[in-house]
């Protein structure tokens, strides 16, 4: 069977081309976006993301900027860096990179950044307007994923999709995404996840099978339908003696022994880590033009 590559370095293009007019008329009104990264401690990973997000900001002539605290500094200061940010006029995005160091209590952290900055959309205030149909922003990776597939020309609607991994970040938000009533989504969906029994006959039912699970290689052949399509989420480093850093990058799912059976898939690196810088992007756009707004009738 021949597959269609979900290809998120071109989609992402397409959605980040389609902030230009947005972005015209933000600087027409005398604002430009500011997306602030705050970054705690030296996980490796966590450098190259936060690296990343500038670098897609600076493409687009989006402001911003990164405040990066010591793995020891304390919980109190990284707050007071947050509230700093928030009751900054020139920053309209805030997020903090995760995770955070052991010592911190990630969930004060995510409660403390204003909601209307939250580009991330973790705060509880954003997870419930998503939940109930009323989004003020969509977390990045689940809109990203959600944006891959339709406009790589995958259906969602009255599908069976098998969501695999049950995270706050990933799992759980775009499960209730794409339940919601309306066009991109209306789909029958399945949390499965690694409690869970006979893993593999839950995933053959999937149209639509998305693999946030963590886990390198996790999802072979013989767990996918034929003509199913595929969203790798996963980004796992697994070590590679024979690469120039040791190690290399492998999603969750087996991609040369997966494609066979797939209508379409998207590899990773290279489909939803793009997409998920992208949907920032135009969260932090979404936040500047709240900002714009509530400066008019203020
Ligand atoms: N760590 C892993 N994914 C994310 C994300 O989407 N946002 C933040 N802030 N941290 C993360």
């Amino acid at each position: 069977m021949s597959y269609r590559l979900m290809n998120g370095k071109e989609v992402a293009a397409q959605v980040t081309a389609g902030l230009e007019q947005r972005l015209a008329e933000l600087r027409g009104k005398g604002t430009n976006p500011c997306l602030a990264v705050v970054i705690m401690g030296d996980d490796p990973a966590s450098h190259v993301y936060v690296r990343m997000k500038g670098k897609a900001c600076e493409r687009l002539g989006i402001d911003s900027l990164t405040r990066a605290l010591p793995a020891d500094a304390s919980e109190e200061e990284l707050l007071a860096v947050l509230d700093g940010l928030n009751s900054d006029p020139g920053v309209h995005g805030v997020l903090c990179q995760l995770p955070l160091p052991p010592h911190v209590d990630e969930r004060k952290v995510i409660e403390r950044i204003d909601p209307l900055k939250d580009v991330d959309a973790f705060h509880p205030l954003n997870v419930g307007r998503m939940l109930i149909g009323d989004p003020l922003f969509l977390p990045a990776t689940p809109a990203g994923i959600q944006q891959l597939l339709l406009r790589s020309g995958v259906a969602i609607e009255g599908k069976e999709v098998v969501v695999l991994g049950r995270s706050n970040i990933v799992g759980k938000p775009i499960a209730a995404m794409l339940m919601q009533k309306g066009a991109g989504a209306d789909a029958t969906v399945t949390v499965a996840h690694s409690r869970t029994p006979a893993l593999a006959q839950v995933t053959r039912r999937a149209d639509v099978l998305i693999a946030a699970i963590g886990q390198p290689l996790f999802v072979t052949a013989d767990m996918v339908k034929e003509g199913a399509a595929v969203v790798d989420v996963g980004t796992n480093r697994v070590e590679d003696p024979g690469s120039e850093k040791g190690y290399r990058l492998v999603g969750d799912v087996d991609f040369e022994n997966v494609k066979q059976r797939a209508s379409a898939i998207s590899p990773s690196p290279g489909g939803v880590g793009p997409m998920t810088i992208a949907m920032l992007m135009q969260n932090t756009v979404k936040a500047a033009e709240l900002a714009a707004a509530s400066k008019g009738i203020s």
